[in-house]
């Protein structure tokens, strides 16, 4: 790739892309929901695109007969450990004073408890520390420095999250973010290639959810959230009934995407309220994003056509086993281990590009 310009950086920041209406992909594997007769339940866990390795281990845990919330954060750390992803743990991406700061919420399903914690720096697992909050406090959601003391009264060792392809990612971003700074375009730099991905501002995550033949099911986000985002952003990861939510009874559902559009519409509580209300979780998730699009009025937030430019997926998993990944944009894939497997599914989608 050529060398990314400030000017080309800005243009691709922008880039409009046509939005097409309604498109439903077939989900092209067969979905086994309970059984009536016996009371058993598939095992099956869903997660993210970047989730694969999360649904396989989850899933090996959960037929061993481990507790569903066990399985589904030892998934997630996989990822949260793994400093080539970015999105999520050691070597995610920083905010925009170059410091690493993570979201994460658990929930479980059976005691209906969760915790979570936000702008958490310096600890690679947030996710393990947000179920210390949920088991060994009167507390949902710790924060910051009261978080971060939280973790290491329980023994977690401070590390520096941002590695040093974060720190170039960051680096080259701050440097060709405005003209109106000291800042000068580095020189044709092999980073080109590397950071061009990321200057549409992501919104990684990883989200997990998983049920046991017993119909026990829980879920878990994990997240750097927004890149380079303003300290101390929190975005929809962290907060119960946006980055995740699962009413043992009906079902659950989780989100990655723009964590602000979440935030203003309570998404994942909405989903599994539209399955209680007998809703596949295809229809639910779908619905949802409609529900995001006509609450989207700010034009910053919309393309010329008045689709949202901005990329919201939700996970949804049903308490008799059904599933679905739904994408505002598409093509769009996640994650599913079940009996038949683990493999990516595609989302059905809002939008395809
Ligand atoms: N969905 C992740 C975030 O917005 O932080």
């Amino acid at each position: 790739m050529s060398t990314l310009s400030r000017r080309r950086f800005l243009s691709t920041a922008g880039a409009a892309v046509v939005g097409l209406p309604l498109l439903s992909k077939s989900e092209g594997y067969a979905q086994p929901v309970s059984d009536a007769s016996t009371g058993t339940r598939p095992v099956r866990v869903v997660s993210s695109a970047n989730g694969q390795e999360a649904t396989r281990t989850a899933y090996e845990m959960i037929t061993a007969g481990r507790d569903p919330l066990d399985a589904v954060i030892a998934g997630v750390n996989i990822v949260e450990d793994d400093p080539e992803d970015t999105s999520v743990g050691l070597g995610g991406l920083p905010n925009e004073d170059g410091v690493v700061e993570l979201d994460a919420a658990v929930m479980h399903g059976p005691t209906h408890r969760a915790g979570a914690v936000a702008s958490l720096q310096n600890i690679r697992n947030p996710s393990k520390v947000a179920k210390l909050v949920m088991e060994q406090t009167d507390h949902v959601l710790l924060v910051g420095e009261g978080a971060l003391r939280f973790a290491r009264a329980h023994g977690f060792t401070e590390e520096d999250l941002l590695t040093a392809k974060a720190r170039g990612i960051w680096l080259y971003w701050k440097q060709t973010l405005s003209e109106r700074d000291d800042w000068l375009t580095p020189p044709d730099s092999v980073l080109d290639a590397d950071v061009a991905e990321f200057f549409n501002r992501p919104t990684g995550t990883i989200h997990c959810a998983g049920i046991n033949s017993a119909g026990d099911m829980s879920c878990v986000t994990t997240t750097s959230g927004l890149s380079f985002k303003i300290p101390g952003r929190v975005g929809d990861s962290p907060i119960i009934g946006a980055g995740l939510y699962v009413d043992n009874a009906i079902g659950s559902c989780g989100s990655t995407g723009r964590g602000e559009a979440n935030l203003q519409n309570l998404c994942s509580f909405a989903a599994v309220e539209l399955m209680r209300n007998g809703m596949s979780p295809k229809d639910a998730g779908i619905e949802i994003l409609r529900r995001v699009v006509a609450h989207t009025t700010e034009k910053r937030l919309l393309r010329d056509d008045g689709s949202p430019n901005f990329g919201l997926k939700f996970y949804l998993l049903a308490k008799d086993g059904r599933y679905a990944g739904v994408s505002m944009w598409g093509p769009a894939r996640y994650s599913v281990t079940d009996e038949q497997g683990t493999r990516h599914e595609d989302c059905a989608v809002l939008y395809e590009r």
